[in-house]
């Protein structure tokens, strides 16, 4: 089943439990925290302190996007978050396998995020290894961007890739999914849509959601 997940990144900021309420009753399956240092991308945004007092106002799953330089040095900080998910980004990584099994050893799933221009020619070697690949749509750091047009075929290669190995891969996909098109991307073989603005800045989330359902249920059926 395709799982939508709701970037706080966009929500009001000055009532974010009531946006989670809101995000929950309207629909979504999952929260994606994105945390940013303003070095690693020029923008500054959650961090554990977010997590830990966001908890109580759901117990849908919290996926945690670490844009940051030093995954690693911060990993410790999610013991007892109760996060689902960590990803970490591709070009932070000095040693994969390592951060990988920090990851695992904090009971998270691991999530794997590349940016549009990162090749993932060396990242197949580790698909064994994560649960979740995310494939940003645009440039990491601000939300509300108009997804890059490659995509589709990024999208379906890796599809492609994992389906002929003996290992599954979940694809998430972050950065300019919209309803418009939602179709394309479950087409090539999204499992994940990760959703800011589109959903936060609609004008009925709860539309908005029933509607990319339906253009998900009759995409599967073609
Ligand atoms: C970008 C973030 C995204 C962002 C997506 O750096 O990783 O999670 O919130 O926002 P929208 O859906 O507005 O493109
Ligand atoms: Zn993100």
């Amino acid at each position: 089943m395709i799982q939508i997940s709701a970037s706080l990144l966009a929500a009001d900021y000055a009532c974010l439990g009531e946006e989670m309420r809101r995000a929950e009753k309207a629909g979504v399956d999952s929260f994606h925290f994105d945390m940013m240092d303003g070095h690693y991308v020029p923008n500054l945004a959650f961090t554990p302190d977010h997590l830990k007092a966001l908890r109580p106002y759901s117990k849908l799953p919290f996926h945690v996007h670490l844009e940051l330089d030093n995954p690693d040095d911060v990993l410790s900080k999610f013991i007892s978050l109760q996060a689902d998910i960590a990803v970490v980004q591709w070009n932070t990584l000095t040693d994969p396998a390592q951060t990988f099994s920090r990851i695992r050893a904090q009971n998270m799933k691991i999530g794997l995020g590349l940016n549009p221009d990162d090749s993932f020619k060396d990242t197949v070697q580790f698909f064994p290894e994560i649960d979740l690949l995310l494939l940003l749509g645009v440039n990491p750091g601000f939300g509300g961007q108009t997804m890059q047009p490659n995509m589709i075929e990024r999208i379906a290669c890796i599809r492609h890739l994992s389906n002929n190995s003996e290992h599954h891969i979940a694809i998430a996909v972050d950065g300019g999914v919209k309803p418009e098109n939602i179709t394309q991307l479950v087409e090539a073989g999204t499992d994940v849509l990760i959703m800011g603005t589109a959903l936060f800045q609609s004008s009925d989330m709860t539309e908005t959601i029933k509607l990319i359902r339906e253009s998900v249920a009759l995409s599967q059926r073609r």
